[in-house]
């Protein structure tokens, strides 16, 4: 695992977008594994100035696939995670919609298997985004997720819902429910790439980095994967 200490979050998000347009240059049909969230933000919005300003690789010919999705939301709301990477990401860049997939939250029970296929007829993926919880969750993945798991449907914990209860009006508004890729999935992408800020995410990214592999920690497994990338600002390496 290669862990990169930065100073700033506009310092991670530029390093990040460097990482990404590096491969869509060498891949014009690069496929991109995107997290929501607030740690990649930084790295889309740069990404999206630089496809402004008219020096970015063109976006047509990639494809992407969400981490996850809320389960219970209506068609179309804007907190569903597919709605949020069109409107924080892939519109920006100009890339079709329906080169943009998701877990379906409209048939959960198959949603998952559906979806392995179809990364899996995608070629994989080249590079995929993460963000890290609190508690050391990946994707959706809560503590005690198993390390090989698939793409599924989890329950939230509740400290979850409490931290995603800012996107929403309140904390009972956040749908318990949840499709995510499994930690075996996002093993399967070629390259992890994970963005972290601030203080509150110190611990979970020490027990990831540095602690032993385990489920407690989810994000644990990076230590598994030939070529991962751990992207920090200073607040959040600082109990490294
Ligand atoms: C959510 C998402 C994750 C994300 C994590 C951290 O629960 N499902 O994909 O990485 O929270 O979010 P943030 O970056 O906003 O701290």
């Amino acid at each position: 695992m290669e862990v990169v200490p930065l100073s700033t979050a506009a310092e991670v998000g530029a390093v990040a977008a460097d990482t990404i347009e590096a491969l869509v240059r060498a891949r014009t049909d690069a496929v991109l594994g995107l997290a929501t969230g607030s740690s990649p933000l930084p790295a889309y919005q740069e990404l999206i100035r630089r496809h402004r300003d008219g020096s970015a690789p063109s976006y047509d010919g990639v494809r992407c696939f969400t981490l996850d999705e809320y389960v219970g939301l209506p068609v179309g709301h804007p907190e569903s995670y597919r709605e949020t990477i069109f409107r924080e990401l892939t519109d920006g860049l100009g890339i079709a919609r329906d080169r943009v997939a998701s877990p379906d939250a409209s048939d959960p029970e198959h949603a998952g298997l559906r979806y392995e296929e179809a990364i899996v007829a995608a070629g994989g993926v080249d590079v995929q985004v993460l963000g890290i919880g609190a508690d050391g969750h990946l994707a959706f993945n809560e503590p005690g997720s198993s390390l090989a798991s698939a793409t599924r449907m989890k329950t939230l914990t509740d400290q979850t819902r409490r931290d995603n209860a800012r996107f929403f009006g309140s904390v009972d508004e956040v749908p318990r429910h949840v499709l995510t890729q499994g930690l075996g999935t996002i093993l399967r992408a070629r390259h992890l790439l994970l963005v972290a800020t601030g203080a509150g995410k110190a611990a979970a990214v020490a027990a990831a980095v540095e602690g032993p592999l385990s489920a407690s920690c989810p994000a644990s497994v990076l230590q598994l994967h030939p070529h991962a990338t751990v992207l920090l600002d200073e607040a959040a390496a600082s109990s490294l």
